[in-house]
């Protein structure tokens, strides 16, 4: 049997602040099949950067893993020493985010920070096989004139081009696994679908098991296979795209479809979900969602939905479901 590059079980995570514990992630599962795409899709500050961190053995000083497995091409990272981690972040897991900028070291050129990690990385010490191993990663990603963009320092390339070069130093090391937390937020509409395409491309080339991480329902829907909607950390419907998106089952799913804006119809103004996320050191009992929800029931406000599979590889956590 085939071990999967990415599988998270059951994974809760803490922050540890002087105002309480944030419950930032919780029992959150999904795997990633190698050349697949997975997303991670919910409002800003519903845990899925910190799913992301965790992933690559990044998270902050603060957070506490609290229980749950990651297992990396069959590894649990969790168990590894500091030193053994060090093997598997930035080589056999990459991360990009939003602003490549914050990413890129200002005082080195694009082809000194290249050269640093696939040195470091891949342990390779000849200078000549070094530049050519940089070369490459730059010719991957699409950029035009890989020299002139190798002697360049950060601030010489544009939002995108950067953005490109950051796809190049994570994908140098020649990972399994990418983690891409909001990589076009940023990034005007047209530079986004390049990217987009430029990742789908790249995922299907190199057998990438793709994390990519959203809060816009339709960048979600125009590259992964799968869809895991998360809320207040925690997973509220999983199954594949098509599925997800023509017969989305949580309510909250059906709700943030509604705010994505379609072409053909013109709207007058903005869908949004009213209300806020709970505070994630005072969860309310039962269903997280229920304070907003407009199909909530008695049961909702007092027990904590389970996940259940509702049709094969579509499960959903919501008590209109529970049998
Ligand atoms: N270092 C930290 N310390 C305390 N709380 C944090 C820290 N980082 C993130 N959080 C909190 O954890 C929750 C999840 O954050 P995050 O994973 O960044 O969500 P998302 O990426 O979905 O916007 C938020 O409530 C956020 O404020
Ligand atoms: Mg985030």
């Amino acid at each position: 049997m085939d071990v999967k590059p990415l599988v998270v079980e059951n994974l809760t995570i803490h922050y540890y602040t002087l105002e309480g514990i944030v419950k930032a992630v919780r029992n959150v599962s999904f795997s990633v099949e190698k050349g697949e795409s997975v997303c991670l899709v919910g409002e800003s500050g519903s845990g899925k950067s910190t799913i992301g961190l965790a992933i690559v053995g990044a998270l902050p000083g603060n957070a506490r893993i609290v229980s749950g497995r990651i297992l990396v091409n069959g590894v649990d990272v969790l168990r590894l020493s500091q030193k053994e981690l060090e093997k598997i972040r930035g080589r056999e897991v990459s991360i990009i985010f939003q602003d490549p900028a914050a990413s890129f070291n200002p005082l080195f050129t694009i082809g000194q920070i290249l050269s640093d990690v696939i040195k470091y990385k891949l342990n390779v010490k000849d200078k000549n096989e070094l530049r050519k191993l940089a070369l490459s990663a730059l010719r991957m990603v699409g950029l035009p004139d890989p020299e002139r963009i190798y002697n360049s320092y950060p601030h010489e390339l544009s939002g995108g081009m950067l953005q490109r070069a950051a796809i190049a130093v994570a994908l140098s090391t020649k990972p399994s696994v990418l983690v891409a937390d909001e990589p076009t937020t940023m990034l005007d509409v047209t530079l986004q679908a390049q990217i987009l395409d430029l990742l789908q491309d790249l995922r299907r080339k190199l057998g990438l098991a793709l994390v990519f991480i959203t809060h816009n329902l339709g960048v979600a829907a125009a590259i992964c296979d799968k869809i895991l909607v998360i809320y207040a950390g925690s997973m509220v419907e999983y199954g594949p795209v098509d599925e997800v998106l023509t017969s989305p089952l949580h309510p909250y799913t059906k709700r943030l479809l509604e705010c994505v804006p379609r072409s053909s119809a013109r709207v007058g103004r903005l869908k949004y979900i009213p209300g806020s996320l709970p505070d994630l050191r005072k969860l309310p009992p039962g269903c997280v969602f229920a304070p907003r929800c407009s199909e909530v029931m008695e049961v909702c406000k007092s027990v904590e939905p389970r996940i259940v599979e509702v049709k094969p590889g579509h499960m959903v956590a919501c008590h209109k479901y529970s049998r």
